[in-house]
C-alpha cells in the first residue's frame, strides 16, 4: 500500500471509529442503550424522581453531583423547580408524568400510600423501567394499606402496585440526613438491595455506587424485600460483609 493509501485507510478507520463512539453517547444520553451496557460503561443516567422530599432530594442531588441528569418530581413543581436550581448541572423539574416519561431510570420516593395511584396513573409510562424503590409501609403515616402491604413483604406489594416495572428496593432502612454525605465517606457502608431482573440489579447498584455506598444483592423481592424496611435485622448502617452475614442469617 502506498503512503498515501495508507494515510486514507486511517483516515476512514478513524471517521467510522468517531462515528461509532458519537452515535454510542448520543443513545446513552438518549437512554437507549440496553440497560446493562449503561452500567458497563458508566455512561451519564437519565433519571426521574416521583418525589423529591428528604430521600428523593437527598439521592438525587447525589446522583446530579455525579454527572447524571436527574428531572425532580413531586406534587409541588415549584418546590421542585426551586430545588433543581439549587443543585445546577444536569438537574431539572417536571410533573410526575414528566418525570416519568423523562428516565430511564426512575427513583419512587413516596408516602407508600401514593403507590397505587402512581401505578394507576403512570402505568402507561413506568412499564418496564427500572424503579428505584425507597418507599416504606409505615402504618402510622399510610393506615391499613401498609398493614396489609407488611404482612405480605414491601417486596411483592410494590410489584402488585407497579406492574410490569423492574424495581430494585435500595436505600430503605437509613436516615435520609445521611444519605447525601456517604460519597465523601472514607469506609463503604454496605447498601442491603433486593430485585429479581438482572438488568436492573446492575444499573441500580451502579446508581448506589455513584450515592457513596456499596451495594449488597440480599435476595429477591418475595424472598428478601419483607426485611427492606425499617425495624429489621437488616435495617442500620454496617460495613458490606456484615450486611451479608445478616442476610444469611434471615434466609
Ligand atoms: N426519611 C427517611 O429517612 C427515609 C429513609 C428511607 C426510606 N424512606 C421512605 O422513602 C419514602 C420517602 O420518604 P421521605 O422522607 O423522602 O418523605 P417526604 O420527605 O415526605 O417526601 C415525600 C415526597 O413524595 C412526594 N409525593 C407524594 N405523593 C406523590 C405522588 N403521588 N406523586 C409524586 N410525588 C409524590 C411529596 O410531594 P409533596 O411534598 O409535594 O407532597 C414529597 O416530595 C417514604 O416511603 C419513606 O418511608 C424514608
Amino acid at each position: 500500500m502506498t503512503s498515501r493509501r495508507a494515510f486514507n485507510a486511517k483516515l476512514q478507520n478513524r471517521r467510522a471509529f468517531l462515528q461509532a463512539a458519537g452515535a454510542t453517547a448520543a443513545a446513552a444520553l438518549a437512554g437507549n442503550l440496553p440497560f446493562a451496557a449503561l452500567a458497563q460503561t458508566g455512561a451519564k443516567m437519565k433519571i426521574g424522581t416521583l418525589g423529591s422530599g428528604r430521600v428523593g432530594s437527598a439521592i438525587g442531588g447525589a446522583w446530579v453531583k455525579a454527572g447524571h441528569e436527574v428531572m425532580f418530581s413531586s406534587l409541588d413543581l415549584e418546590a421542585d423547580r426551586k430545588l433543581a436550581a439549587s443543585l445546577g448541572g444536569g438537574a431539572r423539574a417536571g410533573t410526575p408524568r414528566e418525570a416519568a416519561a423523562f428516565g430511564s431510570v426512575l427513583l419512587v420516593s413516596v408516602p407508600y400510600a401514593a403507590l397505587p395511584g402512581i401505578g394507576r396513573d403512570l402505568g402507561d409510562l413506568i412499564k418496564g423501567k427500572i424503579i428505584i424503590d425507597t418507599s416504606n409501609p409505615i402504618v402510622g403515616r399510610d393506615g391499613e394499606m401498609a398493614v396489609a402491604a407488611r404482612e405480605k413483604g414491601a417486596g411483592i406489594a410494590s410489584m402488585e402496585f407497579l406492574p410490569g416495572t423492574r424495581i430494585v428496593r435500595a436505600f430503605n432502612a437509613i436516615g435520609a440526613a445521611r444519605m447525601g454525605q456517604a460519597a465523601g465517606a472514607s469506609e463503604r457502608v454496605g447498601m442491603p438491595i433486593a430485585g429479581d431482573d438482572p438488568d436492573a440489579i446492575k444499573v441500580a447498584s451502579a446508581l448506589v455506587r455513584d450515592v457513596g455506598y456499596e451495594p449488597v444483592l440480599v435476595g429477591t423481592l418475595a424472598a428478601m424485600g419483607k426485611y427492606l424496611i425499617p425495624g429489621t435485622p437488616l435495617a442500620g448502617e454496617r460495613s458490606p460483609d456484615e450486611v451479608r452475614k445478616v442476610a444469611a442469617t434471615l434466609k
